[in-house]
């Protein structure tokens, strides 16, 4: 992660009102990239919708380290030329979470594996055993040193039934791309069914590979020894991107156009919004947003999708800060994920934690002060308790919103919220 000291300095108290312009998803281009490279030698993968944020830069230095050639210009990515090293250290892979699908990758087209342990918001436990257990069961034999994974498949890797303990993003995605090089077919079964998933499933069926059932909780892959394609594929819209800019739009009572989203994708998340008494209507590729200066309380719970966003849960919070009544929410995917909490509370505002359930009392005034974010939406929601806080919120964080979304600060002034950077 980048060392950008600056802070945020948010005048609280300023309806947002307006248009904002969604980009392409963070989560669903890292991904992309990694397929991309199952991609042979001659062949160009082209991504368009690309968001121009630090964690794709640092992805696609990952990816150059194992001989991939990486171009990208106003969100139209290149990617081309031969996979050929097995190494990656860990100064890179730790910098973001979406380097541990060099996994899945690395071991499908190199059968060897060099790779630091992936780093990522620190948001609770982040274990990777459902990955190596899925893995080994394909055929990987691995050992974990001094926070490097070093992997073989001595004898290649055959298509398994992969049961998954739990529906796991990351472990889904490294096992569909290990799979498009094994031999046979790979049965996923209780997989992630995240619409990144599905993104990344398209894509590769565009480039050749056969991957069926993804959205739903059983995929299968059959592994094919050569991928040539010459293929153009636009990434899904950021759902969380969408979610934020709700967010932030309803708590101070504001009302917008977000533009460039799937509306579909954040329906888990709209019916929270419109039960809360947020005004919401959906078109194709547009959600009109209305918040309310009487925000019903919530219980709300996050889940793999459909279920609510985990990415979420944060900013939920905060849209709880100003309903009038007691609000819970409970996070049962990242049980830990509460750091900004004591943050709110030094606002003023009555949150208590407990397990993985948050209790919040609204209503209450937040004082604007100096607070510290320690991960992407983490600091997300401090920034947005900002906006509803008393005179000037000064957020530590910087970096973390580099890390995620492009011209967030710009996008939210141009809806009129008053935040300097210095
Ligand atoms: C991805 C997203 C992240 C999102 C999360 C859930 C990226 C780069 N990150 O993270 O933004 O919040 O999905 O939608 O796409 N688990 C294990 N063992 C494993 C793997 C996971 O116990 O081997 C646990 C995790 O600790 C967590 C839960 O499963 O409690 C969900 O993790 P997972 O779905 O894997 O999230 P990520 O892929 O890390």
């Amino acid at each position: 992660m980048s060392r950008d000291n600056r802070h945020f300095y948010i005048t609280g108290g300023k309806k947002l009102s307006g248009e904002v312009t969604i980009e392409g998803s963070k989560n669903s281009t890292l991904v992309c990239m990694a397929a991309a490279c199952l991609a042979d030698e001659d062949s160009v993968v082209t991504l368009t919708n690309v968001p121009d944020i630090s964690d794709v830069g640092v992805m696609s230095e990952i990816l150059r380290t194992l001989g991939k050639k990486i171009t990208c210009r106003d969100g139209i990515m290149e990617i081309s030329g031969r996979l050929e090293f097995a190494e990656i250290p860990r100064t890179l892979t730790g910098a973001i979470r979406g380097s541990v699908y060099c996994l899945g990758l690395m071991i499908g087209m190199l059968g060897k594996v060099y790779l630091g342990l992936p780093g990522g918001d620190r948001i609770g436990d982040r274990p990777i055993d459902i990955h190596l257990d899925s893995l080994e069961s394909m055929g990987m034999k691995y050992e974990l040193k001094g926070g490097v994974i070093l992997a073989s498949a001595p004898e290649g890797l055959q298509g398994r039934s992969i049961f998954l303990r739990f529906p796991s993003v990351g472990a889904t995605c490294n096992v569909i791309l290990a799979a498009a090089r094994a031999s046979g077919k790979t049965v996923i079964s209780n997989c992630a069914k995240e619409p990144e998933i599905v993104d990344l499933a398209n894509l590769m069926s565009e480039m050749g590979i056969k991957v069926i059932g993804a959205g739903s909780d059983k995929i299968i892959i059959y592994g094919a020894e050569k991928t040539t394609c010459r293929v153009t594929h636009e990434v899904i819209s950021d759902r969380i991107e969408t979610g934020v800019f709700l967010t932030a739009v309803s708590i101070t009572g504001g009302e917008a156009v977000i533009k460039n989203c799937v509306p579909y994708h954040s329906y888990p998340l709209l019916s929270v919004l419109e039960r809360a008494g947020i005004k919401i209507e959906s078109g194709d590729s547009e959600i009109y947003v209305r918040g309310s200066d009487q925000i019903r309380p919530m219980k709300v719970t996050t889940m793999p999708f459909p279920g609510v966003a985990t990415d979420m849960q944060p900013l939920l919070t905060v849209l709880a800060l100003k309903a009038d009544g007691e609000s819970q929410i409970t996070d049962l995917v990242f049980p830990d994920r509460f750091s900004y909490i004591y943050e709110l509370k030094k606002m003023g505002a009555y949150v208590e934690h407990r397990g993985n359930t948050v209790r919040v009392i609204g209503g209450k005034e937040l004082n604007g002060i100096s607070v510290t974010g320690n991960d992407i939406r983490a600091v997300t929601a401090l920034i947005c308790a900002g906006l509803i806080a008393g005179d000037i919120t000064e957020v530590e964080g910087m970096a973390h919103i580099e890390r995620g979304y492009k011209d967030f600060i710009p996008k939210l002034n141009s809806l009129g919220a008053h935040i300097d950077v210095y």
